[in-house]
C-alpha cells in the first residue's frame, strides 16, 4: 500500500529495495517528529545506501559510518533551520502584538466620518471657497475636461484637509459642458460633499465677504479669513483671457487678491526664460489650504508653485 513514509524511504535508499531496512534498520525518525527522509529531500540530498556500503566500511546496522556521518550533520542542519524559523514566528507574534497595544488604527468607514464631519464643520464655520464657473461656455473641449480634473484635483485636497474649506460650484448650469465633464470623468462626482448651483456667488454672499483671487490683482493675501468667501476664477486659460477675471471682479466692485508669490519668491533663471505666477485653481486652493492650516506663506507657495513656473523660495537662493 502507497503511504508517504514508504515512499520517502523507497525514493532515500535509489528505489531500490530498502536495504536498511531488509536488514532490520528503519531509516532514523527525527527526534522533533519529522522523517529523516524530509530532511534529505528538503536539502536535496540523494544517498544511495548500496554504493555507500561498496565503497565504505559498514557499521553493525549495515549503513556506512560516511552516511551516518552525512545524517549527523544534516540533521544539525534542519534543527538550526527549524529553530530559525520558531524564532521567526515567536518575533511576528510580538509584533502583532505590540501594533495591537498601540494607537488604534481608524477603519476606512471611521475615516469617512471624520472626513464628513470636517467638510460639514466647514460649512457652519468658513471659510468658504466658490469656483466661479460662469464663464465657462467659450472654453475648448480639452480646456473643458482639464477644468473638471483640476476640480476632482482641489475636492481631493481638500478632503484630506485637517482645515477645510466648504466649496461652492457657482454658475454650475446643468447639462453645460462643464456639468457633462464633472459628471463623466470625475467618479462619484454627484455625492461630493459640496454645493453646486447655476446661482452666482452675488446671490448668495454679502459683496463685502467676496474677496476674489485672479492672478493680476495689485494687492497681496495676507491672511486667509474664516469669515470671508473667496472664488477663484473657473478657467484654464493662461494667456489669451488676461486680466479676465480682475475685470469681472472690478465691474462688480469686490475685493481682488493675489497670492503673494512676488513677495516670497524670486524669478529663477531657467533655460526658457518662462516666468509665471498664473497658477491652476486646484494648486491655487492647495496653497490656500496649507496657509490655512501652517500659517507660513513659504510652506504654502513651496508646495502650491510648481518648478516650471520659473519661481523659488527667496531663501533658496541665499
Ligand atoms: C488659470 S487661472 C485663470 C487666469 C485668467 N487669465 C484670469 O483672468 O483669471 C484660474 C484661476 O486661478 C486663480 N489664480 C491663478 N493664479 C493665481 C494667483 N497667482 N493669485 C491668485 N489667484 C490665482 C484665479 O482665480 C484664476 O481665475
Amino acid at each position: 500500500m502507497f503511504s508517504p513514509e514508504n515512499a520517502a524511504r523507497k525514493s532515500l535508499c535509489g528505489g531500490k529495495p530498502d536495504p536498511l531496512q531488509t536488514q532490520g534498520v528503519t531509516c532514523q525518525e527525527d527526534p522533533s517528529g519529522g522523517n529523516l527522509w524530509d530532511t534529505f529531500q528538503l536539502l536535496q540530498i540523494d544517498v544511495d545506501c548500496e554504493s555507500s556500503r561498496d565503497q565504505f566500511t559498514s557499521n553493525e546496522n549495515g549503513c556506512s559510518r560516511n552516511v551516518l556521518r552525512k545524517q549527523r550533520h544534516w540533521e544539525k542542519i534542519v534543527s538550526a533551520k527549524r529553530s530559525k524559523r520558531k524564532l521567526e514566528r515567536e518575533r511576528r507574534k510580538a509584533k502583532h502584538a505590540e501594533g495591537k497595544g498601540s494607537a488604534h488604527q481608524l477603519s476606512k468607514r471611521e475615516l469617512k466620518l471624520i472626513t464628513k464631519e470636517r467638510l460639514l464643520g466647514a460649512r457652519e464655520t468658513g471659510p468658504w471657497l466658490c469656483i466661479d464657473l460662469s464663464m465657462t461656455s467659450n472654453m475648448t473641449q480639452k480646456e473643458t475636461s482639464r477644468l473638471a480634473t483640476q476640480i476632482r484635483r482641489l475636492y481631493g485636497s481638500n478632503k484630506k484637509a485637517e482645515r477645510p474649506f466648504w466649496i461652492s460650484l457657482t454658475g454650475f448650469v446643468e447639462n453645460s459642458p462643464i456639468y457633462e465633464a464633472c459628471l463623466r470623468m470625475n467618479d462619484g462626482f454627484a455625492n461630493y460633499l459640496m454645493d453646486v448651483t447655476p446661482e452666482s456667488y452675488l446671490d448668495l454672499f454679502p459683496s463685502k465677504t467676496i474677496v476674489y483671487l485672479t492672478p493680476d490683482a495689485e494687492d497681496a493675501l495676507e491672511e486667509v479669513d474664516p469669515h470671508k468667501v473667496y472664488i477663484l476664477g473657473g478657467l484654464v486659460d493662461e494667456s489669451i483671457q488676461k486680466s479676465l477675471t480682475l475685470h469681472k471682479a472690478q465691474r462688480e466692485h469686490l475685493q481682488t487678491v493675489r497670492l503673494p508669490i512676488q513677495e516670497y519668491m524670486v524669478k529663477n533663471a531657467n533655460a526658457k526664460n518662462y516666468h509665471s505666477t498664473t497658477l491652476a485653481v486646484n494648486q491655487v486652493f492647495d496653497a490656500l489650504l496649507s496657509f490655512h492650516a501652517t500659517k507660513s506663506w513659504e510652506e504654502a507657495l513651496k508646495a502650491a508653485v510648481s518648478p516650471g513656473k520659473g519661481y523659488v523660495l527667496r531663501e533658496e537662493t541665499i
